[in-house]
């Protein structure tokens, strides 16, 4: 846990400024707008339609992929599993422990649901920060929400973070950018007098004072979530939601010295968020940057302001898109080709443009790589590539469609062809495989959390489940997602939905594992959900965008 400390010590500044803004809380009872004929055209919008001339949105062009509250109505309670009525009447006993174990994570701000904590285990020591509301851990439970047609909490959440994103943030006596997100908040009740506040961590309580790059990815791509299950449009074209859009776009659009369209990273900036040696250019991030980049592309307006963003996501998604292709792509013909490769390679007709040093190819490659597969691999930088999986990236590549139709499917055979490996007793693991020995000292700074098989060194995490189920489904692979999914049940809720799991098959309940973690809890019920009804894949999924041209097929990755 790694934005360490309770925050009951937070500064005393920031209170003040939320307190004013909650003048804002009247939108928040604003009563939920289900208007099913004023349904956006989110996300299927081509970015080549890029149209200049006034608000391309078209309301009767809004995909016809399933909304589950705009065709069902809305569903309420507080107590009801109800997405397994329908179907089950009798659900199964982990769904109903699991929600709820999720409701009693909940967190109010002066009587509004506004999240959820990380963690309930009242039986652990160390609360450390796991008593606040993560923005990437809300993720989930935002999408069981959604699905169970409770999106009010959703709504509260959105719209209490981006009031957070308005706080001045500064480290030490450096300033942070404005659109910069926080890593998690907490809810400060005051019982005397009856106050509810907020305290923020942006980072500069985190382990290593990294600031969570993925927080405003998060947000976007959740900001559209909720318009799709919703069809409410009218959260997205606020004020406040359409400024903290373009905030976040500004932070990682800005120009530079770069020469790669990929993000440039600290380490301990996402999810894994300590040492770990993603610094560079995370895939992690990478994808998630380009799923933010679309999400956002079908949200913004086309008034003045929007549009020159709308312009500059439109170059940087084509430009990622062919980069992350092309060069973090890896299956046994491309690995062959740069086990070939020569070095020292000057100008255009460079075929080796990194001067990756074959000689640099880790051993365990050779092994693992099978012939029918491939992934987008943890990395790729001058001489650097780091050939480690990560799941998310991966999956995130899928759901955004960063990875071609041909990529998609191939990184599903990879799982299935390295089931032991990825998936193991306990879907799935974080990174694989663990760095280990000498590596592990210079790699993670001789992190005592992150030992081999453990934590985000090849530990396994539940909440990844969802994630997994939604990629499957999306490439037509349910029972992949199904048999993953048999192996949680088998053990999750005995073991009291831990947080990660370690060993190389993911057999031992974490080291230092919290319990009733709630994004294993989340993740579970939101797999279990889509399974149930794929249709709710399109709240996190995009199509292809046919403009995006593919790069040059170079290898069918299905055959050795
Ligand atoms: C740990 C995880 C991080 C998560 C947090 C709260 O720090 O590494 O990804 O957001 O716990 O669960």
């Amino acid at each position: 846990m790694d934005a360490v400390r309770d925050s009951g010590n937070a500064k005393a500044e920031p209170h003040s400024s939320v307190e004013a803004d909650e003048l804002n809380l009247p939108r928040l009872h604003e009563k939920r707008r289900l208007n099913i004929d004023r349904k956006s055209s989110l996300d299927e919008r081509s970015l080549s339609e890029l149209s200049l001339g006034g608000n391309v949105r078209n309301v009767e062009s809004y995909d016809s992929m399933y909304s589950p509250m705009a065709t069902t109505g809305a569903r309420s309670g507080w107590d009801t599993p109800a997405s397994t009525t329908p179907r089950a009447s009798d659900p199964h006993p982990m769904v109903v422990d699991a929600w709820d174990s999720l409701r009693r994570s909940l967190v109010f701000f002066r009587g509004l649901p506004v999240g959820t904590i990380a963690a309930a285990d009242h039986q652990s020591e160390q609360v450390l920060n796991y008593d606040q509301v993560f923005v990437r851990d809300f993720v989930p439970s935002a999408l069981a929400f959604l699905m169970n047609g409770e999106p009010d909490i959703v709504k509260n959440f959105l719209l209490k973070t981006v009031q957070l994103q308005s706080w001045e943030k500064r480290i030490d006596r450096f300033k942070l950018g404005e659109g910069a997100m926080p890593a998690s908040f907490k809810v400060l009740h005051d019982p005397i007098r009856k106050t509810d506040s907020l305290a923020a961590d942006f980072g500069e309580s985190a382990i290593g004072r990294v600031a969570p790059i993925d927080s405003g990815f998060w947000w976007i791509i959740l900001l559209r979530a909720y318009t799709k299950s919703t069809g409410d449009i009218s959260l997205a074209e606020s004020s406040e939601c359409q400024k903290g859009m373009r905030l976040v776009l500004s932070l990682c659009l800005s120009e530079g010295f770069d020469t790669f369209p990929t993000l440039l990273c600290a380490d301990g900036c996402s999810m894994i968020d300590r040492r770990m040696g993603i610094y560079g250019y995370p895939i992690e991030i990478q994808a998630l940057f380009f799923m933010a980049l679309r999400c956002a592309f079908s949200m913004l307006k086309h008034d003045a302001e929007g549009k020159e963003f709308i312009e500059r996501i439109v170059k940087r998604v084509h430009a990622l898109s062919y980069h992350i292709r092309t060069y973090f792509w890896l299956d046994f013909q491309q690995l062959n080709v740069i086990y070939r490769y020569k070095t020292e390679e000057y100008s255009h007709t460079a075929v080796n443009k990194f001067n990756v040093i074959p000689d640099s190819i880790p051993d365990w490659l050779f092994d693992f790589m099978p012939c029918r597969g491939g992934y987008f691999i943890g990395n790729v930088s001058p001489a650097r590539m780091d050939f480690r999986w990560f799941s998310l990236g991966n999956f995130f590549a899928i759901l955004s469609s960063l990875s071609t139709p041909d990529q998609s499917a191939a990184i599903m055979d990879l799982i299935e062809e390295r089931w032991e490996e990825l998936v193991g007793d306990m879907p799935l693991k974080i990174s694989y495989p663990a760095i280990e020995s000498y590596e592990w000292r210079v790699v993670t700074g001789c992190d005592p959390k992150n030992t081999r098989w453990s934590y985000h060194n090849g530990g396994s995490w539940p909440v990844l489940l969802w994630m997994l189920t939604a990629a499957c489904i999306k490439t037509g692979r349910p029972q992949i997602a199904r048999r993953a999914l048999d192996l949680a049940e088998s053990r999750l809720m005995k073991d009291g939905w831990p947080e990660y799991y370690d060993g190389k098959l993911g057999r031992f309940v974490g080291k230092q594992a919290r319990k009733f973690q709630t994004w294993s809890i989340a993740g579970y019920l939101v797999a279990k959900m889509m399974l149930e009804d794929p249709t709710h894949v399109g709240m996190v999924s995009l199509e292809e965008d046919k403009a995006m041209k593919p790069a040059p097929k170079r290898s069918a990755s299905w055959s050795c």
